[in-house]
């Protein structure tokens, strides 16, 4: 199996959007172990040359936010070709249906779907035949808790995204998209510790699997729907057994 994905990545043009930090960051180091040639994007400039760090090899680093049209359409213009797109930048919003602020929820969907959205279209030229664009959902569209209204139906935008444009761009470029469930990323580094890792153990003892998410069985997803040309306008769910739990 390793033979194989060396051979299908090796020399190939990998883009990262939001490769400086948790499942990005991984599918990189994975990439990269595998013989790609990675590219990672995101804002932060010190971000992304921590991860660079992290992760060796010849990495390349580019600053780039998806919420800027004009930024995106440059840095695009400015890639070589690229064989496969992964794109897990977002923003996420949190809160009951009546309390969310507009603005907080038009802020995620610009960062979680239009951002996405314009990265994909602008990248598309460079897109080899045959290459592929991975977006990330998460578990939430199906299987959506109180307080996260918003969040459930962006996630659902991205699926429906992944499979009209599977159809659209048929044989010229693979489209999926990964649904991750309960993710120990930097994206809950903001919480007090206490309280992270009661919620780590809370839900991870709902699961089949008895334990939540690492940032590295949800990259081995996502170079699976680079390399397996059979796959596309699919959503695929890694979440423990998040959508099966009672
Ligand atoms: N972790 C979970 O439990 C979980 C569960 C379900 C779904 N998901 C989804 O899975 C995906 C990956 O999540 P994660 O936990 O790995 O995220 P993360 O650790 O928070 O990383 C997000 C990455 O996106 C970059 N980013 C954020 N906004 C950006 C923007 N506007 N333009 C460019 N880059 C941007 C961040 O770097 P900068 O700050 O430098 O921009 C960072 O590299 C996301 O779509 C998330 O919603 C996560």
């Amino acid at each position: 199996m390793i033979k194989f994905l060396e051979a299908a990545l090796h020399g190939k043009q990998v883009v990262i959007v939001g490769g400086s930090s948790g499942m990005g960051k991984a599918t990189a180091k994975l990439a990269t172990g595998l013989g790609a040639e990675v590219t990672i994007a995101s804002r932060s400039d010190a971000k992304l040359k921590a991860a660079a760090n992290e992760i060796g090899g010849a990495l390349t680093i580019t600053q780039l936010d998806t919420t800027d049209e004009a930024a995106v359409k440059t840095w695009a213009i400015g890639l070589r070709a690229v064989d496969h797109l992964v794109i897990s930048a977002s923003g996420v919003a949190r809160g009951a249906f009546v309390d969310l602020p507009t603005e907080d929820l038009r802020t995620m969907f610009e960062a979680k779907f239009v951002g996405p959205y314009v990265t994909a279209r602008e990248v598309l030229p460079k897109l080899t035949n045959g290459g592929s664009i991975t977006f990330f959902s998460g578990v939430l569209s199906r299987r959506p808790s109180v307080g996260t209204t918003g969040l459930a139906a962006v996630n659902s935008a991205v699926e429906t995204l992944t499979k009209a444009l599977a159809l659209e761009l048929g044989s010229k470029a693979r489209v999926n998209c990964i649904s991750p469930g309960l993710v120990a990323t930097e994206a809950y580094a903001g919480m007090p510790d206490d309280a992270r890792e009661g919620m780590y153990a809370q839900v991870g003892g709902t699961l089949p699997v008895g334990r939540i998410g690492q940032p590295e069985d949800i990259a081995q997803t996502v170079i699976f729907a680079m390399t397996n040309h059979y796959l596309t306008g699919t959503v695929l769910d890694i979440d423990g057994g998040h959508l099966v739990r009672a």
